[in-house]
């Protein structure tokens, strides 16, 4: 039997971008579409072009240098906004519009102050309109979730007839629970007819501590496409966290195995480091899978089962996901080259300038201190970046 395809929808650089502390400048977004295309997404989302010039050059950019995944770009439901977005993604290998306008009544009536048959011709003429751009659209409906769900089914079946491409049902303020968002994306799997020739696409947010859990359920009622950020950085209690959706499939194979996904697990701590090392903002210690204390053993009686068979209490090997075996620990005698390999392994990449000033203070480190540990060599490279920008 062929397995249903996941696709993954990186937005890091967009809907974790817009977070307060996680702004990046263009230069730090190439750095990390890097890593995203590395890392084997399927689409990352670059940005939101018409909301500043600075992030309309950063799309603009990041679509010339992406060549092996999709390059999306957010725009209103209006001419303009698709216009500029298009300006901004059509140097891209593969670009997508991804337009979006608010279905809940809520937002209508308080935001739009539209009534439901507008807003469902808004949508229509906005994919109409970025289908004759391109041929890549994806709709969606903010705050589904809230949605009455008749009219949602209504909005998805009007936008996939206009040709929307893939159709998103975001829980926009992290208000549904698994159970409920399962039957959501159900009900729009069963009641639109022409459902098939669309993938429909869950965009969750954590306000209740719920964005992977959620995601995870709606896969499983048949969505094809998760949209996610590296470390679940994003608006509020931010996104979901694509480390945790990823791995939760890959450990939890037996509950997922009608599904296949491209992304290489071996570089989600590469990808999380890189991440805190540009915004300067760690997860929290136990944030799961890139967390400091995510393969830590502490408590004796864990210790002993872990050093006699990891299984015990490890459900996922660190190897897995990238973590840097520790087997080189760096002190006083360490040289060059094994802390240029850690600095790597953390995902820093900077100049050889600054590679050689990072040495040095570590040199004057290693001096003091037995060993050095991978947040001292953070901190290191942290506080000089600091230090050249300030
Ligand atoms: O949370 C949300 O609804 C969004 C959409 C614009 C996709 O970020
Ligand atoms: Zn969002």
């Amino acid at each position: 039997m062929s397995k249903r395809k996941i696709m993954i929808f990186d937005t890091t650089l967009r809907d974790g971008e817009q977070a307060p502390g996680f702004s990046m400048n263009t230069e730090e977004k190439i750095q990390l579409a890097l890593q995203i295309e590395k890392m084997g997404v399927d689409v990352m989302e670059a940005g939101f072009p018409i909301s500043s010039p600075g992030d309309f050059e950063a799309v603009s950019r990041v679509a010339a240098v992406i060549k092996n995944c999709g390059v999306a770009g957010l725009c209103r439901a209006n001419k303009k906004d698709i216009e500029v977005g298009w300006e901004a993604l059509k140097g891209a290998v593969r670009p997508r519009i991804h337009t979006f306008i608010a279905t809940s009544d809520i937002h209508l009536q308080y935001k739009l102050k539209k009534t439901r048959e507008e807003t469902l011709q808004i949508a229509i003429d906005a994919v109409k309109f970025a289908r004759n751009l391109c041929d890549d659209v994806e709709f969606s409906a903010e705050d589904a979730t809230r949605s009455d769900v008749d009219y949602l089914c209504r909005v998805v079946e009007a936008v996939i007839a206009a040709g929307a491409k893939t159709v998103n049902i975001p829980d926009t303020v992290g208000y549904t629970v698994p159970m409920e968002y399962e039957k959501i994306i159900s009900a729009i799997m069963n009641r639109v007819p022409n459902v098939d020739k669309a993938r429909i696409s869950v965009h969750c947010h954590n306000d209740l501590g719920l964005a992977s859990a959620n995601s995870l359920a709606a896969v499983k009622a048949g969505a094809s496409q998760v949209e996610c950020t590296i470390n679940g950085i994003g608006e509020r209690a931010g996104n979901t966290s694509l480390e945790e959706v990823i791995m939760a499939m890959t450990v939890r194979k037996d509950l997922f195995d009608e599904i296949e996904f491209g992304v290489n697990t071996k570089e989600i701590y590469r990808s999380s480091k890189m991440l805190t090392a540009i915004t300067g903002v760690n997860v929290q210690p136990n944030k799961a899978i890139v967390g400091k204390n995510a393969f830590a053993h502490e408590a004796g009686i864990h210790q002993d089962g872990v050093l006699k068979n990891r299984i015990t209490y490890e459900i996922m090997t660190p190897e897995s996901v990238g973590y840097p075996a520790n087997s080189l620990v760096l002190g006083k005698h360490s040289g060059r080259h094994a802390f240029v390999q850690r600095l790597k392994a953390l995902g820093f990449e900077i100049s050889d300038e600054a590679m050689q000033a990072a040495f040095d203070a570590f040199k004057i480190l290693a001096d003091k201190k037995k060993e050095v540990f991978d947040e001292d060599i953070e901190n290191i490279v942290l506080n000089q970046t600091a230090q050249t920008t300030k």
